[in-house]
């Protein structure tokens, strides 16, 4: 079980910004590096079939200026996978991003879709990446992850921030029978999409769970409270929730 809990954090919507603009301002690197310095165990980034956000540039600045190691998310495509092979990053998290690939929650649906995604894990693995899948909390999804030969899944708790009252406490019950079973079938668990301050302690303090991905909350934070304010923030509600469960 890990102790310490590793925060990645999502940069891509710097880029949103930057590209709202179609200048240089403000630089996703720079925010990476800021991300380095407020706490941040790694460093996430999406480069969309779209280019809506991050560019192809944008991950080769990633890899030659951060120290942090990188998490790449990518569509299971031919394009992806050479991109990654190239750029090398320590993580590859696949990702749907076609209607088809994904499950009634958005994960990607690792089970109806194994014949095609098999060739994207073997190869990315064979290339010395670490390949993680982004699936709902299903006992089916994480079965299929594990027979795709996947070292580590990442899940969507997207469903989870957004529901409230009890619907909220059944997704946190979900999402927490998944990270126990993941973990049991020998799978590295990791968590993320739409945590916020208010929805990252009960996650955080699962002991199962090796790393959080949090991207959209900390970039719109920063506009209040700066962008290492806003990652040294999730940082400490990460480690007291973590604290906190050990305790007990
Ligand atoms: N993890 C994965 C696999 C994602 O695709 C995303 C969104 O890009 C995140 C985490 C971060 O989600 P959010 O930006 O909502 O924090």
């Amino acid at each position: 079980m890990s102790a310490k809990l590793r925060l990645g954090v999502n940069i891509d919507h710097v880029a949103t910004i930057r590209n709202a603009r179609g200048g240089a301002h403000p630089d996703p690197v720079r925010a990476a590096k800021l991300a380095a310095k407020a706490g941040a165990d790694g460093i996430t980034a999406h480069l969309r079939e779209d280019r809506r956000h991050i560019s192809d540039n944008d991950i080769k600045r990633l890899r030659a200026e951060i120290d942090l190691p990188l998490n790449f998310e990518m569509a299971a495509t031919d394009e992806m996978l050479a991109i990654a092979i190239a750029a090398k990053p320590n993580a590859a998290c696949i990702v749907p991003e076609k209607r088809e690939e994904r499950t009634t929650e958005g994960g990607l649906d690792a089970a109806g879709g194994h014949n095609h995604l098999k060739r994207y894990v073997a190869e990315l693995g064979a290339a010395g990446i670490r390949v993680s899948l982004f699936i709902e909390a299903s006992k089916a999804q994480l079965d299929a992850a594990r027979h795709l030969g996947a070292p580590v899944v990442e899940i969507h708790t997207g469903a989870y921030c957004e529901a409230t009252g009890a619907a909220q406490a059944r997704e946190l019950d979900r999402i927490r029978d998944a990270v126990r079973y993941g973990a049991g079938i020998g799978l590295e668990v990791h968590a993320g999409h739409g945590l916020g301050f208010d929805t990252v302690s009960p996650i955080a303090a699962m002991p199962e769970i090796a790393e959080l991905n949090i991207g959209h909350f900390l970039i719109g934070e920063a506009v209040f409270t700066g962008l290492e304010n806003s990652i040294a923030e999730m940082r400490r509600l990460m480690d007291e929730a973590r604290q906190e469960s050990g305790d007990q």
